[in-house]
Order: C-alpha cells, then sequence, then structure tokens
C-alpha cells in the first residue's frame, strides 16, 4: 500500500517534472526563434529599462525584482530560477564589475539559453549554476541580496526555499522577490492541475500564509506587496507581490531600500499595470 508520504512525493515529483519539461519547451522555442520573432516570453512592461537586452533574453516573470532590490557596487547576489537571465543581467550591471550575480535554474535547456545569452550580453560578472531553490549550490552566508522572479510558486516545498534562503544570506542581508499569491485557496481540482502548477497558479501561497512561513525561517522586517485589491473576491484568485524581507544582523540593517509597497506606487503613474500581470489572456504571468 502507498503510504501517504509516498504519494505526496509522487505529486511533488510529477510537479517537479511539469515545471521542467513546461520551461524547457519555452527555452527550446526562443532558442529556435528566427531573428526579429518573439517567441513566448515577453520582455514585459516592468522593464523600461531592459530595451538594450538581445530578443532571447526574455522574461517569464511577474514583476521586477530588481528594481527594488536596491542593489550596491560589490554585492553578491543569487536569482532562484533565473530562466533566461535577464534579472541576472540587469543585477550585474547595478553591482558592476566588484560584484558577482550567480542565477540558479533547474532546467537545462533554460541554462543553455541563459548561458548563449549570457555571451551576447558580455556579462563577466555572472554565472549560473544548475541546481534546485530548495537546495541550493551556494555556501553559507556568502550573499548579500536574493532576488528571484515568478518562481517560489512553483516549489512543492516553499519552506525548505525559504530556509535556504536564509542559510545562504549574510546577516543583515536582502530577500527582494517578485511572486504570484493567492487571493482565495485554490480548490483541490486547481491544485491537481499541472498546467496550472505551471503557469504559477496552483502552487501559490496565500499572503498571510507566505508571511508566517518567512518568519518560521527567520526573516524579519517582512513586507508583501500585493497588486491590486487582495481581497476582492470578485476579481482573479491570483495576484503579483513584490515580498522583501531581512536576515536579522549585520552591518546593513537601517540601510534604506525600497520595499514592494512603494515600489507599485512608483508603477502606477508610469502607467505600468501590476494588477493585470496574472490575468494576461487568462494566460497567467509565466
Ligand atoms: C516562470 S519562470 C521564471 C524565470 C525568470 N525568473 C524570469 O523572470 O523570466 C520559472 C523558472 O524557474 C525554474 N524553476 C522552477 N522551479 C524550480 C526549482 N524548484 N528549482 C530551480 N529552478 C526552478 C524554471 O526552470 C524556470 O526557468
Amino acid at each position: 500500500m502507498t503510504s501517504k508520504t509516498d504519494k505526496q512525493t509522487t505529486q511533488d515529483d510529477d510537479v517537479r517534472t511539469a515545471v521542467r519539461e513546461a520551461y524547457g519547451a519555452r527555452a527550446r522555442e526562443v532558442a529556435a526563434q528566427a531573428p526579429g520573432e518573439r517567441a513566448a516570453g515577453v520582455k514585459s512592461r516592468f522593464y523600461e529599462t531592459a530595451d538594450g537586452m538581445p530578443e532571447t533574453v526574455v522574461s517569464y516573470g511577474c514583476g521586477n525584482p530588481v528594481a527594488i532590490a536596491g542593489l550596491q557596487p560589490g554585492e553578491t547576489v543569487i536569482d532562484l530560477g533565473s530562466g533566461a537571465g535577464l534579472d541576472c543581467f540587469l543585477s550585474a550591471q547595478q553591482v558592476g564589475p566588484t560584484g558577482h550575480v550567480i542565477g540558479i535554474d533547474m532546467t537545462d535547456d533554460m541554462l543553455a539559453l541563459a548561458e548563449q545569452n549570457r555571451a551576447k550580453v558580455g556579462a563577466t560578472n555572472v554565472e549560473f549554476r544548475r541546481g534546485v531553490i530548495e537546495a541550493l549550490p551556494v555556501d553559507d552566508a556568502s550573499v548579500d541580496v536574493i532576488i528571484s522572479n515568478c518562481v517560489i510558486n512553483l516549489s512543492t516545498d516553499k519552506d525548505a526555499v525559504f530556509r535556504e534562503a536564509f542559510r545562504i544570506l549574510r546577516p543583515g542581508g536582502r530577500f527582494q522577490v517578485s511572486d504570484v499569491v493567492l487571493r482565495r485557496p485554490v480548490s483541490d481540482a486547481e491544485r491537481a492541475d499541472l498546467d496550472l502548477w505551471s503557469g504559477c497558479k496552483s502552487g501559490a501561497l496565500l499572503h498571510d500564509d507566505y508571511e508566517a512561513r518567512l518568519r518560521a525561517a527567520g526573516f524579519e522586517d517582512i513586507d508583501i506587496a500585493v497588486a491590486g485589491d487582495l481581497y476582492d473576491e470578485t476579481g482573479a484568485a491570483w495576484a503579483s507581490a513584490l515580498i522583501s524581507a531581512r536576515r536579522p544582523g549585520g552591518a546593513s540593517a537601517g540601510m534604506p531600500w525600497l520595499k514592494g509597497g512603494k515600489f507599485i506606487e512608483f508603477l502606477a503613474p508610469a502607467g505600468l499595470d501590476t494588477a493585470a500581470c496574472c490575468d494576461v489572456d487568462g494566460e497567467g504571468c509565466c
């Protein structure tokens, strides 16, 4: 008889396989696109500064974590689920030649695309590592800032992701990510739908659950800014959010950094509608 734990493990493996296949297919589509063509995944509305990037540096994100990260020259940055590399390349410009950016991704075709993009961009302070965000191939307390864009919702073990994020950050280090949050619990049918999972929907957490799990991992100064009205039950279940938190201690405590709420206020006058992010054509963000 299959135990509950075995069943859960099987479901988790199925989700990871579906996510890897979905993003592998997208990466191959981008790698095969003809010059001037635009494959699935766009350099989204969140990236006014991404225009100089090659067409293959696509975004599957639901926000712009680099915009709230407050990156300083010389800092070390980790991007959880780095995809085609856009946030890594933008971070690399900000941390400069004395800084270092490492993108982590589990999908080989996506890593290959990111490597090709790195060569096109000529980024010498960026590297990509194969790995899962639940067990990061990164040393303890070696990182100033963690960024991530629409990836943590895809993990079947968020507590492991938050524990790992905390482990690799230096005391005072910042966690500055974009992700999807839920406005209502998802149904069992939604949770079991692997397309919804890889579309960044079924695996998302409720706002309060996200905060509680970050706190349990040891983070403080937690701020979760949701685009649109979190409690609008007539609206979509899924919303884009900017999430900031900090590992306690360290010299950078008290350093000013942008929280997501400020960024969402900043986007509104620029006409960049974050609230619509997760409902684009009913297809989700990713
Ligand atoms: C929605 S895409 C986002 C990519 C990128 N952050 C962006 O904004 O374009 C999700 C990416 O995360 C990767 N990914 C998903 N789950 C992962 C996990 N558990 N560990 C490592 N990478 C993961 C996928 O391979 C894919 O490249």
